[in-house]
């Protein structure tokens, strides 16, 4: 049939299969603005507006849109310049996306976008609960709702003619602490610390700017362009919904691709019949084991030698879990390929199963790994389904324990989640002309993906080239050879080019998530709040493989035990910290933003807490007195490093003291702890309210091992390319790290291009994990633009000196687009370039520098919730969530309270609704979301970010990392504040009703959970 729509205000004719569905035929038809996150109207990525209205165009039928007006993103406005043509503009709502900080990854911009559009044209003067509720249905990962909404009301005022300042010139929170120590237990006036009160009355749920609190505990240089709040650079594009992602991309000839997976959780495959499914008509390849080289790999994207076992093969001939491969597929359309995986004819033989880390360490559990090829790392063994063991043991801890009065210990319980990236997994492979095969994929580790790969498919590295697009959000789960393989293969088979992409569904049972784990705390501790011993024990479920077996476990005690090292008298640490990582038969964990660190925090926070109110000691001044200090050794940098030669490291910086005194003041800590009347709701006898803390503290990168590099060059016109292999998974990584270049340049953010990136053109970066972009591949571009800056110097020295009195190079300064000699002369950097590339002494003006850091200075924070649980149904409600954060200096405000607020609701997730359900055959039971429970605009509670900088002296710009540590503290502050208000204490998250309700139950009948 045929349909006439009009798309944008053009009329087009487009023939469809009555099943099309309206999100196909727009992306076909190269309306790339529309996003694709699920295949079930769950996640709003698919949103356009049909005659004005909000639709989901993935449960739209294209005919139903015949005789009728579209509107996508690409419609809605565009760049105001394109040459000698002027446009009219971008929209004021896609203005405010971009001013407001809105736009991280930039994946549901469009669906937001139009969703305000829709909004404005009927209510031009929205209250922030009706934006809100406009946003309802559309999920964003990224940004925890903040931003995107503040830009929606940003833009109604505009677009009814009120003032809307620069970001800018907001009024901005800084504050100079009072010299001297301020007492914890001194209120702080909070009216100075936390935003203006929201106009508009009750009902608000986040302030009216965008800004973060800044304290600043001492001087930071003065700079121009660092610490600024810049817009991101690769905001236009998205805000335009440009064809900027992976899969924003269609090329001649090019096969979809499918992959036929497991129905059991164990099995060895004894017969495979694919002769159906090659015959179909329009099937260009099946594979199974038989057709691969058969070549054990790892699949977690880490530097080389990986750390940890090599356990996987492309196709094998036994399969692990509900949702292993069984076989590849290429086709000329989805729906053959589809068609394809029905014809296959599988004989399993079914071996028994083992679903519970507990039984997998039993002896006589069935091994997992059997394989002769497989490759042990550092404590590994498959006969014992162990994929990593970790036995550390700092100092005295058991003298510790006999000195202590005091010993507590509990166990606690963690689940497995999923990073849901509102872009799925997706990749497109191809042979270029010279035959050598292009992988264009959404990964973090671009670097890492061709080395791992090379072997796999038999080709040398020379002839891979990987391209990372933008990024629709990785949070660890891009941190993974995840697919590319399996496109590679078919293209290597075919000769074509193959797209693969996992649905929502395979996101869940078939890519990776958290490693859930059991953690057994044991802590000595003095009469007087000392802690003298501290021990964990982590049993963590790795799933089907072992990636990143080791090392998340492995962080889980080099981050979270360290905050409180046990200091004996002769300044040893007393820390014990073993851990076994396990194989079962389920979809293998791996990477997920904080890696290890939130499973750590979520026993430790719980377990002081819960040793500061048995004690009666106050619970901020416990931890402080307790916690890791500046000026300390980190107690594990004598005894570990992610598997390799450890070395002592200096805590040069810590705000944690400041974080909790402010953080405490912001949330009106002192009014509330331990004030009965403040517990109660007026009105309502069945609610209570809590507040609960949390200290945190993350790392910044791995030392001597991360390294990152960057290209610098300059144009004609006074610009520069900035080439850097470091990812931006939407973090903002390029921007700030264009702002360092600008700032070491004396130039603006918008003079800097940043490509990144691209394993041809751009130099090696291990990629995004570990929190090391700004601190690592920052440090390198800095460098490269200090080499730059002298060159630039050297010509405009030659140049002024033939102008007017000589000059030296080291006397001149670059700013404001210029080079300045000291007595008020100056070039443009234009003139310096035209100088340089055309004129005299020709060169072209150009640098690369790389970077490895000696050390990873840990970032701190505090952590504060406040909640509301109801005492008949157990359900919780986190009414407030202020994190206080000591991440070094900032380089972008904008960009890094969007890092925490985000963070914090993902991590508000983790404490109360996500984890991922297994039935008694090891098939996840909520694959989807809705029954996985994603937080929405509507639902989440009111942010408040603080920054307490202070100057890292291993970084030219003193920073530390900001990307991972909101994910820490979340969790364990509900599940304190929930104690705080009902008097129970949870072990297990998510703190779900059906758990509160139990425990409460529980404590009605004097068992173990009670306040008592
Ligand atoms: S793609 Fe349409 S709602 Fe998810
Ligand atoms: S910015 Fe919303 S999903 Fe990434």
């Amino acid at each position: 049939m045929e349909i006439t729509v009009t798309v944008n205000g053009e009329r087009r004719t487009f023939p469809i299969d009555p099943s099309t569905r309206l999100l196909d035929l727009l992306r076909r038809a190269g309306y790339y603005g529309v996003k694709h996150g699920c295949d079930d109207g769950s996640c709003g990525m698919c949103a356009v507006l049909l005659d004005g209205t909000p639709i989901l165009s993935c449960v739209t039928l294209a005919a139903k849109a015949d005789g009728r007006s579209i509107l996508t993103i690409e419609g809605l406005g565009r760049t105001p310049e394109l040459g000698w043509r002027r446009t009219e503009g971008l929209h004021p709502i896609q203005e405010a996306f971009v001013e407001t900080g809105a736009i991280q990854c930039g994946f549901c911009i469009p669906a937001f976008a139009l969703a305000a559009k829709a909004l404005l044209d009927r209510n031009p003067n929205p209250t922030e609960a009706e934006v809100r509720e406009a946003f309802s249905g559309i999920l964003c990962r990224c940004t925890g709702y903040l931003k995107p909404v503040q830009a929606v009301l940003r833009a109604a005022a505009r677009m009814r003619g009120e003032l809307a300042p620069p970001i800018e010139e907001e009024a901005r929170r800084m504050i100079i602490p009072p010299e001297g120590p301020i007492p914890l237990t001194e209120a702080l006036p909070a009216e100075e610390i936390s935003p203006p009160a929201p106009e508009g009355g009750p009902g608000l749920q986040t302030r009216t700017i965008v800004l973060p609190t800044i304290v600043l505990p001492q001087p930071v240089p003065e700079t121009r362009v660092v610490g600024k709040p810049e817009k991101k650079v690769d905001a236009l594009r998205l805000v335009q919904g440009k064809p900027a992602f992976t899969d924003d991309f269609e090329l001649r000839g090019m096969l979809y691709a499918k992959v036929l997976k497991s129905s059991l959780p164990h099995a060895r495959i004894r017969r495979i019949d694919v002769s159906k499914a090659r015959a179909l008509p329009g099937v260009a390849a099946v594979l199974t084991y038989q057709d691969l080289p058969r070549v054990v790999y790892s699949t977690a994207g880490q530097s080389d030698p990986i750390p940890g076992p090599l356990d996987t093969f492309s196709l094998d001939s036994k399969v692990r879990f509900v949702g292993d491969r069984v076989a590849f597929v290429a086709a000329e359309t989805l729906e053959i390929a589809e068609k394809a995986l029905e014809l296959i004819e599988v004989e399993y033989e079914e071996l028994p199963a083992v679903l519970d880390p507990r039984d997998a360490m039993k002896p006589g559990a069935p091994i997992i790994h059997d394989e002769p090829e497989y490759v042990p790392f550092d404590g590994s063994d498959p006969s014992r389904n162990l994929a990593a063991q970790i036995r550390i043991e700092i100092g005295g801890v058991d003298k510790g324990f006999e000195e202590a009065d005091y010993i507590f210990e509990a166990e606690y319980i963690v689940p497995k989640v999923q990073q849901s990236s509102l872009e799925t997994h997706v990749v497109i492979t191809y042979w270029d002309e010279d035959d050598r095969l292009v992988i264009r994929s959404s990964t973090q580790v671009p670097f890492h993906a061709r080395r791992i790969l090379a072997p796999v498919l038999r080709l040398p590295p020379k002839r891979i080239r990987v391209i990372k697009l933008r990024i629709g959000g990785g949070f660890g789960g891009k941190q993974e050879v995840l697919i590319e393989d399996i496109a590679a293969h078919l293209t290597i088979a075919t000769g074509r080019p193959v797209r693969l992409e996992w649905t929502r569904e395979e996101e869940f049972t078939a890519a990776r998530s958290r490693h859930p784990m059991r953690l057994r705390l044991r802590t000595g501790v003095r009469r007087d709040g000392t802690i003298v011993a501290n021990e964990m024990y982590v049993l963590s479920d790795t799933g089907a493989y072992g990636c990143h077996a080791l090392t998340v476990a492995g962080n889980t005690g080099h981050k979270a035990m360290a905050l409180y090292p046990a200091w004996d008298e002769k300044g040893e640490p007393r820390i014990r910290f073993h851990a076994d990582v396990v194989y079962t038969n389920t979809p293998p964990s791996g990477a997920f933003r904080g890696y290890g660190v939130p499973q750590g925090f979520f026993a430790v926070e719980v377990h002081m807490e819960r040793i500061a109110r048995a004690l009666g000691l106050d619970p901020l001044e416990f931890r402080l007195k307790n916690a890791l200090k500046a000026g300390q050794e980190h107690p594990f940098s004598r005894a570990w490093s992610e598997g390799r030669e450890p070395r002592p490291e200096i805590v040069h910086t810590c705000g944690l003291p400041e974080c909790v005194r402010y953080g405490a003041a912001y949330v009106g800590w002192h009014e509330k702890f331990g004030n009965p009347e403040w517990h109660q709701v007026p009105g309502q006898p069945h609610l209570r309210r809590g507040i609960g803390v949390a200290c945190v503290m993350q790392g910044t990168a791995i030392p001597y091992l991360d390294m990152g590099a960057a290209s610098l060059k300059m144009n004609d016109d006074g610009s520069f390319n900035l080439l850097i292999g470091a990812t931006d998974l939407g973090t903002g990584s390029d921007t700030v790290i264009a702002q360092m270049v600008a700032e070491v340049l004396g130039c603006a953010v918008e003079d800097i291009i940043v490509y990144s990136s691209d394993t041809d053109f751009t130099p090696f970066d291990k990629g995004a994990y570990a929190s090391s972009t700004t601190y690592i591949s920052g440090t390198a571009a800095v460098r490269a633009a200090q080499q730059v800056a002298e060159q630039i110097k050297e010509v405009a020295a030659a140049l002024l000196s033939e102008r007017g009195a000589p000059v030296s190079p080291a006397e001149i300064r670059l700013a404001d687009r210029r080079a300045w000699a000291p007595d008020g002369r100056s070039v443009t950097l234009e003139e310096v370039a035209l100088s340089s590339l055309h004129h005299r002494d020709q060169r072209q003006i150009m640098a690369v520098a790389s970077y490895v850091s000696p050390v990873s200075p840990p970032p701190f924070a505090a952590q504060f919730a406040e909640a509301t649980v109801d005492i008949e149904t157990g359900e919780v409600r986190v009414d407030r969530l202020v994190m206080a954060v000591d991440a070094g200096r900032i380089v972008n405000p904008l960009t890094a309270s969007g890092q925490v607020e985000g963070g914090m609701i993902q991590a508000l997730g983790y404490a109360v609704s996500e984890e991922m359900v297994f039935d008694e055959r090891g098939r996840v039971v909520n694959p989807r979301f809705g029954p996985y429970k994603i937080f929405q605009a509507h639902e989440v509670p009111e942010l408040g970010v603080i920054f307490v900088e202070t100057v890292e002296p291993t970084h030219p710009f003193g920073i530390k990392a900001v990307a991972e540590i909101p994910m820490d503290g979340v969790a364990p502050a509900v599940v304190n504040a929930i104690y705080d208000a009902v008097g129970v204490w949870l072990t297990q998250i998510p703190a779900t009703p059906e758990r509160v309700w139990r425990a409460l139950r529980e404590a009605q009948a004097g068992g173990t959970g009670s306040r008592a």
